[in-house]
């Protein structure tokens, strides 16, 4: 049995959620996530919030979701900053290729693509794409993802199959399981879990 002392704080994972069909699939990833003992900080786009709303993610996560830069805590320390130097691993599920080109180029004009440039080079980045098949395999998209690949980000998916569009391919988001296993992998890599 370990002491008081010997004991770690929970394993800290921040979910980036983006303006995709996949959305509703983050909730499920959020609800695995605490129930693996982990503390879950819920980052939202603003078309994200067309998809999912913020309800399930506040309940579940038992934590306020960041859906704005100018969302703030009690703190004077904007949330996009706390976020990025809280994270031991930041899994954006679904990830647009929208927030994937805007992640490439460093922009940064939103909580997540903020929070994502202010993030600490310890912490690990995990992308689940998902995305229309012709999008996927658009050659901005590819390179986008070689780009944050070649930073470090990791890459789960995407998968093939029919995609809610009504094409056959490559596009849907990797399975939760999937993306659940991979955060996973990553905070151990990093002693956190
Ligand atoms: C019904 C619908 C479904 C969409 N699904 C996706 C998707 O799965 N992947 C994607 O990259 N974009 C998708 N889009 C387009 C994005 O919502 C759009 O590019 C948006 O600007 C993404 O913003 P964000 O990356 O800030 O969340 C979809 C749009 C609509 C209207």
């Amino acid at each position: 049995m370990s002491s008081f002392l010997e004991r770690k704080s929970p394993p800290r994972v921040v979910v980036g959620v983006t303006g995709s069909i996949a959305a509703h699939k983050a909730i499920d990833l959020v609800s695995q996530l605490v129930q693996r003992e982990c503390e879950v900080r819920v980052v939202m786009s603003a078309d994200a919030l067309r998809f999912v709303t913020e309800v399930p993610f506040r309940t579940l996560s038992r934590n306020s979701v960041v859906t704005s830069l100018y969302d703030t805590d009690e703190d004077w320390v904007p949330q996009h900053i706390s976020l990025a130097d809280w994270a031991d691993v930041v899994a954006i599920a679904p990830a647009t290729a929208n927030t994937i080109a805007k992640l490439a180029c460093g922009i940064a004009d939103n909580a997540l693509t903020c929070m994502v440039l202010a993030l600490r080079p310890e912490t690990g980045l995990l992308l689940a794409p998902a995305m229309n098949g012709r999008m996927w395999s658009h050659e901005s998209t590819e390179e986008n993802v070689r780009i944050l690949a070649s930073r470090g980000a990791e890459l789960v998916g995407p998968s093939e199959g029919l995609q809610a569009c009504g094409y056959q391919g490559k596009g849907r988001m990797s399975p939760v399981e999937e993306v659940l296993a991979h955060v996973m992998e990553m905070l151990k890599e990093r002693g956190r879990a």
